[in-house]
């Protein structure tokens, strides 16, 4: 501790100003008031210092002292963090869904965990390697690791057995003399990304198991994209869909500045949310960060960089990790509120100048990464972004927008109509789409480029269609055209409808993914000969089977989905090109239909 100290001259909300006798750093964590709150120095004024506390100020005067800690603000860092659940600070939140932690600075709780040793005397280790590991069953085993700027022989290390997180557990000894006793855990300051040897290219998408995403729009592993969504579009839902199913070891989940009672249902749900995977609590492999509204307005504005930094630490021992971040907007807001009691100039919209800057620092902790010990793992960062009144063009969203490579817009017309996931398919994008291409054709799927490319131009084309038929009427167009309306109807419907409240439907493998749309475009293909055929659109659309490719992904779960190839040659036998239907064939295939339902 710098021990520097200075006492408060003025309080506005959660930002104070104080006048020092000693030196301050920018940045630097302090202590605030007799109950010792957290803060932070925003900026040095000659004799005084501007701080932003992160708990209540309500009860701070002048004159109460401030002191200095001498590092920047930082949490603790240790295996204890899985399955809990933490304030903005990464405090420990218990009891009550907004409860309060005690006010003091406290950098995070130490619990205690069962520790076993990996090295022995007289090893040599560098910076980010193990020196010990816990194992709990059920969880992903982590990693004791020499923090990042550390090395040395190994003078002791503890036995197996339980210990504190903060306990000494290994000593190192540099070439000069230098020594350093670690524990399991390790101290970091959240406003600096975690260092790794080197970032790695892209290797393969992060899973959502939400087809549109997944199919349409996919993010790669250590990627980063935004869902942005105004009031009551889905994007609560779509996110805790994401972090129940996505095929990341470590979920990081933020919630930012939500209202209490939302927050507080996450809180009750994931602790008793199965993991898919293991059939345990899928809590057991996350964290939960939560701020909210009611919560302390400079907290909220650290928690994403808390949350980051946890989702970097279990990156560097070789997991795939994602964050999702509820919502972003709320962060933003907070950063808003500090800089006009800073009395800093206001940019677009109220925001300070420097929203676009901070973004960018965030969204840039993303990635997939050599950590310094070699392991790979990566952070993948979803952030949820809620523009007021659903305009896009508002700044929090153009500057998330210019930091993300996936943009997953909600459409309040789709959610209007409770369609969902309500992301609009024309207006999303993916640029990492291209490199993922490749992990498709590996899992047997080389049409994927093609198939994907075709269902947007379908969607794209509807658009077009539906404005000419709302002037022409519908009837009157050409029978292709019609034709086209029917098959981009189906591809909303059977493929990108997909309810989060759906036993069968709330996930799908990417087998399934691709079996739907071998599915989806073989009806289109078909479809289109049997028009040439001499079939009629009329008739095609009266066919029983449609009902049946429509509803597919309620009717055909994950494990079974051979069944698709069934439905497939159903398809083959209803719109055999010959144009004709033979009158038995499609009777034949809804009584099937009907048994595979029954059974
Ligand atoms: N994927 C989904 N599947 C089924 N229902 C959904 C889905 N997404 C949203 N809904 C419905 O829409 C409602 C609102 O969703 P949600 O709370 O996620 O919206 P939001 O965008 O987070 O809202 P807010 O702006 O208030 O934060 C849900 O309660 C649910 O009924
Ligand atoms: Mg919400």
């Amino acid at each position: 501790m710098s021990g520097a100290s200075a006492r408060i001259v003025q309080v506005g909300g959660p930002v104070l100003r104080a006048e020092t006798d000693g030196v301050f750093r920018s940045n630097e964590a302090v202590e605030v008031g007799h109950q010792r709150l957290i803060g932070e120095v925003l900026r040095l004024d000659g004799n005084q210092i501007v701080v932003q506390v992160f708990e209540e100020t309500a009860g701070l005067k002048p004159g109460d002292p401030v002191t200095g800690t001498g590092r920047p603000l930082s949490v603790r860092l240790g295996p204890g963090l899985l399955g809990g659940i933490f304030d903005g600070l990464l405090r420990p939140l218990t009891g009550s869904d907004e409860s309060f932690i005690e006010p003091g600075f406290t950098i995070a709780a130490a619990g205690r965990v069962p520790f076993t040793p990996v090295v022995e005397t007289g090893d040599e280790l560098t910076e980010g390697q193990a020196f010990g590991k816990v194992v709990r069953e059920g969880r992903p085993d982590l990693l004791c690791m020499v923090p990042p700027g550390i090395s040395g022989k190994v003078e002791s290390i503890a036995s197996a057995g339980d210990v504190d997180e903060t306990e000494t557990v290994c000593k190192l000894a540099e070439e000069d003399g230098t020594s350093h006793e670690l524990s399991c855990s390790q101290v970091w300051p959240v406003r600096d990304p975690r260092p790794a040897r080197r970032r790695l290219p892209a290797s393969g998408p992060l899973i959502t198991g939400q087809r549109i995403m997944d199919t349409l729009f996919p993010v790669a592993r250590g990627g980063r994209a935004a869902l942005p969504g105004g009031f009551g579009t889905g994007k609560t839902i779509l996110q805790q869909s994401v972090a129940k199913w996505c095929d990341a070891d470590i979920i990081i989940y933020v919630g930012c500045g939500e209202r209490g009672n939302e927050m507080a249902e996450v809180l009750r749900e994931f602790p008793e949310l199965e993991d898919p995977r293991t059939g345990r609590p899928l809590s057991e492999r996350s964290v939960i960060i939560a701020n909210t509204s009611n919560m302390p307005v400079a907290a909220r504005e650290a928690s994403i960089y808390t949350g980051v930094t946890v989702a970097e630490y279990f990156r560097d021992m070789g997991f795939d990790v994602a964050m999702l971040a509820d919502s972003t907007s709320r962060w933003a807001e907070a950063l808003r509120e500090i800089s006009g009691r800073l009395g800093e100039l206001p940019a677009e919209a109220g925001y300070p100048a420097y929203l676009g800057s901070r973004k960018a620092e965030f969204y840039e902790r993303a990635g997939r990464t050599e950590a310094l010990s070699g392991a790979v793992g990566s952070v993948t960062l979803i952030g949820a972004v809620s523009p007021p009144g659903g305009d896009f063009s508002e700044p929090v969203t153009l500057y998330t927008q210019r930091n993300v490579r996936c943009f997953w817009p909600l459409d309040r017309e789709r959610a209007r109509a409770r369609f969902y996931p309500a992301i609009h398919p024309l207006q999303a994008y993916s640029e990492d789409a291209d490199e993922l291409g490749q992990w498709w054709r590996e899992q047997g799927y080389p049409e994927w480029d093609g198939h994907r490319r075709r269902l947007l131009e379908l969607l794209g084309e509807q658009v077009q269609l539906e404005r000419m038929a709302r002037i022409v009427g519908k009837d009157t167009l050409p029978a292709p055209q019609q034709l086209a309306l029917l098959n981009a109807e189906l591809a909303n419907e059977a493929f990108l409808r997909q309810s989060a409240m759906s036993d069968v439907d709330a996930f799908c493998t990417p087998e399934r993914q691709i079996a739907m749309m071998r599915t989806l475009m073989r009806f289109i293909d078909r479809s289109h000969s049997a028009l040439e055929g001499g079939m009629t659109v009329a008739g095609i659309a009266g066919l029983p089977l449609l009902r049946r490719v429509r509803r597919m992904g309620e009717e055909i779960g994950n494990d079974e989905v051979e069944r698709f190839e069934k439905l497939q040659a159903d398809i083959d036998a209803a719109l055999a090109s010959s144009g004709v239907v033979e009158s038995g064939t499609e009777s034949k295939s809804e009584t099937e239909a009907g048994q595979e339902t029954a059974t």
